[in-house]
């Protein structure tokens, strides 16, 4: 069982990080059900765009439908003013390989001084505002109003819905095969769904009730998943002082983004955090971090997330077997915490820490 990969390093510490994940699935332990690896590499990234005029080639998108089961993207600078002609190429590639939900797991190691949480974030990952219906006008004074619209439908809100749902079960099915002792999430499973409908009652109530709708018209497949609600001000606020409460977190595209970020902050580092982008027939891993411009080429950028986010990608491809060697191999060098790059607060480098991980496997 060949597996074709595509790398997709983009820009900035995506061209450390991406090689050292790599460099993990080449040192999984051979086993008659894990896959034989094949890797493609292909371009992307803001750098590409600014010596070829394009951020998403053709031919990138054509081989990863033609020639890939999964892919792992690096990170890409996307600058914060606008760049004639440019747009960011992992937000398109979400879009054209219908890649829905963004799933991005938070845990703590435990015996590693950690905040103790673990939990899933699911992100919507094609809507909201960053559908980039942007316009500027001016005001009867002369000054600039500036509008972005936000979209909110049925049938995304669903998918990811259900995308929280499903993985609930899922996590809780792993769950049982730990011992109840070092499981972090005693409880049943749950689905926290984040909004802001008192405010936004239209696009977020939407959100909200086709969310709930999930449940409440799946009676019977979700009968073991709680499910609750929390604005999404108030779960920043709950995040941070109880992160022990949250199992998994299902939020619309921008929300999820930033509280995501945020929830890497109660793990030590944005080095840390994986993330999967899934769809129906694809998957991409990508670390949840950007392309780090101020550690960028000097070995400093963290390879965990990255490594953690092969694995992601692993899982979501049906091989959770290696996905689990690859977490427990990340989880013993972090444990053990001789072996850390600077955002850990140590000195080593990002080989280093990719070696160490290799070792263990
Ligand atoms: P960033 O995530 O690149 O960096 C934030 C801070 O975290 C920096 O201090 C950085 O050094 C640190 N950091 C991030 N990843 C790390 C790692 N693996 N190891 C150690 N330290 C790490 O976010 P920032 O600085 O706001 O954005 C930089 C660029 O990245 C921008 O152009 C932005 O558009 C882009 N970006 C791209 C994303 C993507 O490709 N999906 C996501 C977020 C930002
Ligand atoms: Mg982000």
């Amino acid at each position: 069982n060949k597996v074709t990969i595509g790398l997709i390093p983009a820009d900035g510490i995506g061209r450390e990080v991406i090689p050292a994940a790599r460099q993990v699935l080449e040192s999984l332990p051979k086993s008659e059900s894990s896959p034989r690896f094949e890797f493609i590499h292909l371009d992307a990234g803001f750098e590409h765009f600014q010596k070829h005029g394009v951020a998403l080639p053709e031919e990138t998108l054509a081989r990863l439908r033609g020639e890939c089961q999964g892919a792992l993207f690096g990170a890409v600078s996307s600058p914060s003013h606008k760049v004639a002609g440019y747009s960011s190429p992992i937000v398109a590639l979400r879009k054209h390989l219908d890649l829905y939900a963004n799933v991005r797991p938070v845990a703590s190691v435990a015996g590693s001084g950690q905040k103790q949480l673990d939990m899933l974030i699911i992100r919507e990952n094609t809507e909201c505002l960053y559908i980039k219906q942007e316009r500027i006008e001016t005001d009867a004074n002369g000054l600039k109003v500036a509008y972005a619209d936000r979209k909110i439908s049925e049938y995304a809100s669903r998918r990811a819905g259900q995308m929280a749902f499903n993985m609930a079960l899922m996590r809780d099915k792993l769950r049982s095969s730990i011992p109840a002792s070092e499981r972090l999430w005693q409880g049943k499973p749950k689905v926290t769904i984040v909004h802001k409908s008192n405010v936004l009652s239209i696009t977020d109530g939407l959100w909200r009730e086709t969310v709930r709708g999930v449940k409440e018209n799946n009676a019977a497949l979700y009968a073991g998943v709680d499910m609750d609600e929390q604005l999404v001000d108030s779960m920043v606020y709950r995040m941070f002082r109880e992160p022990e409460a949250f199992d998994v977190v299902v939020a619309p595209n921008l929300y999820g983004d930033i509280i995501s970020d945020g929830a890497a902050a109660l793990v030590g580092s944005l080095g840390l955090v994986p993330s999967a982008n899934v769809g129906d027939n694809f998957v991409v891993g990508e670390p949840v971090h950007g392309s780090a411009p101020d550690i960028a080429g000097q070995q400093k950028a963290n390879p965990i997330a990255a490594i953690r986010s092969a694995g992601l990608l692993l899982e979501h491809m049906g091989y959770s077997g290696d996905a689990a060697r690859i977490y427990q191999a990340v989880d013993g060098v972090l444990r053990e915490g001789l072996i850390k790059t600077p955002d850990l607060g140590g000195k080593s480098t990002t080989q280093e820490v990719t070696d160490a991980v290799c070792k263990r496997l």
